[in-house]
């Protein structure tokens, strides 16, 4: 089986995730999350929250609508520009991605080049469609935003939104007057995006309705080569994937501060780089060797951005794909909305007029669940087991009285209900040999199985378990929530934890 093939099945087995509104066959490039997928996702957005809400005590989360009316997107740009190459087949009428039809028979990645380049190398190639080997049309282009009709009798033309980020962008100046008047002003949105991709694929990485998690950082464009805390991680080393590099594929690890001295990049845009690699490596456990910071060409920016670089995570069988992007999208956004919707945009800081710019730090929610399970799958000689980074697994612990008799559920149930209330998410468990239970909790990644024996009754304490050593460990029960925050929050040694 492919790794793909391995995630699809246990997603499915286990309760990540699986097609959405299966019973009717599903529609392509829409997802449902199970049990296990929607607290591993809650986890994922509280674990983004908690990093990106803390960097500055003027950055903040809302909660807007998610249909929003023609205007927006005339202003932003949407409606124009985002669009996708397509091929259709002259023959079975077939119709493809441009780029993803490249991708698949010559093994590179075509996105952001341009139609005309597409065309040429179609022809070049003598690509055909990939459904009947017809021959196929030229190379078009097809918004991928979904249109709606708003109300009844007056009817307003509107769009699903395609980015949680004009969300933000709307609701900037009102926000602005409402809090401290400062900048940087940080708006995040954690929040449903729709795109009629053309060619959904690979489960979770390309959908149809997905969940993006975004922090659009207003700031004043004068102040662009500052950061206050710049100091703290000037020595950082960043795994860069410059687009000068693509031939080779080299990562380079440089220094924050090698790279304003070398490269034209600006301190407020380099600080939320090392922000958004520690978050990945140091948070979310990627292996450093599976992450990177990919500089897009100017080509391949998004037609909103200014400076762009991608960040990557190496998954099995796919290789290098993006799980979110820093971009500095300048004043592009509330200028055009300035001049769409003719409010004045502008804020007023002791006295000097600012059209605020954007850097916006950007992530796929699901994208980023599919690369935890990827990275964490693990096929072991008697177990399969997913080692998330404890933060991110559904469950925290799992309860387990030994036996089902002789008081030992009663116990068990004390603590996990003490746990609940501490607010862990743990799950109880008492059918099976404890072989099997640990088993099931290994597969599922659970990092801790707590388990309650006869002692228990008479010693008040429990057998603690690590998933990723199986090392045992004896507690005291009134301990317990005090190590487990240790082992998860603080990840202190799991043998030190006794
Ligand atoms: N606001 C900027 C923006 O939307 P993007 O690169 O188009 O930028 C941001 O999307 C992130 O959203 C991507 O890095 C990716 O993780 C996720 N994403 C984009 N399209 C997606 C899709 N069709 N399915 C799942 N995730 C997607």
């Amino acid at each position: 089986m492919s790794s793909a093939e391995k995630i699809e099945d246990i997603a499915k087995r286990k309760g990540f995730f699986w097609p959405s509104s299966e019973i009717y066959g599903g529609m392509s490039g829409f997802y449902d999350y199970g049990h296990l997928g929607a607290l591993m996702k809650r986890k994922w957005e509280n674990l983004w929250r908690s990093y990106f809400l803390s960097l500055d005590d003027n950055f903040y989360e809302i909660s807007p609508a998610t249909i929003m009316p023609e205007g927006v997107f005339v202003a932003s740009g949407h409606l124009k520009s985002f669009v996708d190459p397509v091929v259709k087949c002259k023959k079975c009428g077939h119709m493809e991605r441009a780029d993803h039809i490249l991708e698949e028979e010559l093994k590179e990645n075509f996105e952001g080049v341009s139609s005309e380049e597409l065309e040429k190398l179609i022809k070049q190639h003598g690509i055909k469609c990939s459904k009947c080997k017809g021959p196929l049309e030229e190379v078009g282009t097809l918004n991928m935003m979904f249109p709606l009709n708003v109300g009844t009798t007056k009817v307003t033309k509107a769009y699903l939104v395609p980015e949680t980020a004009q969300e933000a962008f709307v609701n900037f100046k009102r926000q602005f007057e409402v809090l401290r008047k400062q900048l940087p002003l940080g708006l995040a949105v954690v929040g449903k995006a729709y795109r009629n991709e053309i060619s959904p694929r690979n489960l979770l990485l390309r959908m149809r309705e997905f969940t993006q998690a975004e922090l659009q950082i207003f700031f004043d464009h004068d102040n662009v080569g500052e950061h206050e805390e710049f100091d703290e991680i000037k020595d950082y080393k960043l795994c860069l994937f410059p687009a000068a590099n693509k031939q080779t594929g080299k990562v380079e690890e440089v220094s924050c501060w090698a790279i304003i001295e070398k490269m034209d990049l600006p301190k407020f845009y380099v600080y939320h780089l090392a922000k958004i690699q520690q978050f990945y490596l140091d948070i979310l456990k990627i292996p450093k060797e599976k992450f990177r910071l990919r500089e897009l060409s100017e080509e391949e920016r998004a037609f909103y951005n200014k400076i762009h670089w991608d960040i990557e995570v190496e998954l099995n069988d796919l290789g290098f794909k993006e799980v979110g992007g820093c971009h500095y999208r300048t004043d592009h956004d509330l200028s055009g909305h300035q001049k769409i919707s003719k409010q004045d945009m502008t804020v007023n800081i002791e006295g000097k007029e600012i059209l605020a710019h954007v850097l916006e730090l950007s992530f796929g929610v699901d994208r980023n669940i599919y690369a935890l399970l990827d990275i964490a799958y693990a096929e072991e000689k008697e177990r399969t087991v997913l080692r998330f980074p404890f933060g991110a697994a559904p469950y925290d612990a799992a309860i387990l009285p030994l036996v089902n008799k002789e008081g030992m559920p009663g116990l068990a149930g004390k603590i996990k209900d003490v746990l609940k209330a501490k607010g862990f998410t743990v799950f109880y468990d008492y059918s099976g040999s404890i072989g099997r239970r640990y088993r099931r909790m290994d597969e599922i990644g659970t990092p801790f199985c707590i388990t309650v024996d006869t002692d228990s009754l008479s010693s008040k304490d429990v057998t603690i378990r690590d998933r990723d050593s199986m090392k045992q460990i004896r507690v005291g029960i009134e301990h317990l929530p005090m190590v487990l925050e240790q082992l998860i929050t603080y990840r202190i040694e799991f043998t030190e934890a006794e």
